[in-house]
């Protein structure tokens, strides 16, 4: 997929962030937009935006977490547009949580979005894609599905999980002849609100607003960097995007050193206030680092 121009362009969680720049890109491409949100609101705003841009577009209201939902909104699309050529699953939230102190609700929570989502939207639109004939899925992975950190279990195994699911139907693709691209992109650190939609232990209102703060300090990429960044990777057909330098550096660590990066990794990060308890040590409080 090259031309982006009259191409129908789905993207989930497109209310902020990496969704939202990206919808804005590809309007400014010439695609057509059926983007959706779990935010209603924000996702009408930027449809506004792509509207300004002289797009076609409709916006969703969308829980991609609820699989019949997708199906539902598939076919909402197919109605409408006649066809998709592009799927970004994109719509991800973040939870700060040592694996001791973590709460099953939160757990399900980022499961059923982070790659509940993914496959929800792989599946509900890979015949439409196979049907377009130039069509192309891209799933949004992470820089913690290349490497584990603690405090991120829950992050890290459905981070994981979008890139082996990924990883694995691009080779279906190839191997079945369909002609649809498979891209998974990693991004490190995005300059959005992601810390700020975040769970996490014990996390305050206070502590995520300061969290969100300090997230802004150290993320490296601007959200338009990382729509620029992912259009090129579907451009070229790339099978992985790194997004960042920071991102390049995670891609390079556990292939340099292996999993001894594991032990070096435990001794830079803080503890947690639960395990400090249980160990009967003090502590700092827990990690949390959010990409
Ligand atoms: N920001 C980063 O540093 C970073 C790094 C690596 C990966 N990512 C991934 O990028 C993707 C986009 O995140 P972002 O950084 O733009 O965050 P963001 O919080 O700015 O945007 C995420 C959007 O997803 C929406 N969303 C949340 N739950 C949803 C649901 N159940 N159904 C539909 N939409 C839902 C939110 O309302 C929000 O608009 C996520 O998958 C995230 O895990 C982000």
């Amino acid at each position: 997929l090259k031309d982006f121009t009259n191409k129908v362009a789905v993207i989930t969680g497109a209310g902020s962030g990496i969704g939202r720049a990206l919808s804005v890109a590809l309007a400014k491409r010439g695609a057509h937009l059926a983007i959706s949100d779990i935010d209603a609101d924000s996702v009408d705003a930027t449809a506004q935006l792509c509207l300004d841009a002289g797009a076609r577009v409709r916006s969703f209201g969308l829980d991609v977490a609820d699989r019949d939902a997708v199906y539902a909104h598939a076919a909402s699309v197919r109605e409408e547009f006649g066809g998709v050529n592009l799927v970004v699953n994109n719509a991800g939230v973040a939870l700060g949580a040592p694996v001791i102190d973590m709460q099953w609700q939160d757990f399900d929570w980022l499961m059923g979005i982070n790659f509940g989502g993914v496959a929800n939207g792989t599946k509900a639109f890979l015949d439409d894609l196979i049907a377009s004939g130039d069509g192309h899925l891209v799933n949004i992975s992470s820089v913690f599905g290349l490497m584990g950190i603690p405090s991120q279990s829950a992050y890290n195994a459905a981070k994981f999980a979008v890139r082996g699911f990924t990883e694995s139907l691009r080779q279906e693709m190839v191997i079945g002849g369909f002609p649809v691209g498979v891209t998974c992109v990693h991004p490190g650190g995005i300059k959005t609100n992601i810390v700020a939609h975040s769970r996490g232990a014990g996390a305050t209102d206070a502590e995520r607003a300061e969290a969100h703060k300090q997230f802004q300090k150290i993320a490296i990429t601007r959200p338009e960097g990382a729509a620029k960044a992912i259009i090129r990777g579907v451009e070229e057909n790339r099978p992985r995007v790194l997004i960042g330098p920071d991102a390049r550096l995670f891609d390079a660590i556990p292939r340099l050193i292996g999993p001894r990066y594991e032990d070096i990794m435990a001794r830079v990060s803080k503890r947690s206030p639960r395990a400090a308890e249980l160990s009967g040590t003090p502590s700092d409080t827990s990690v949390r680092s959010c990409t």
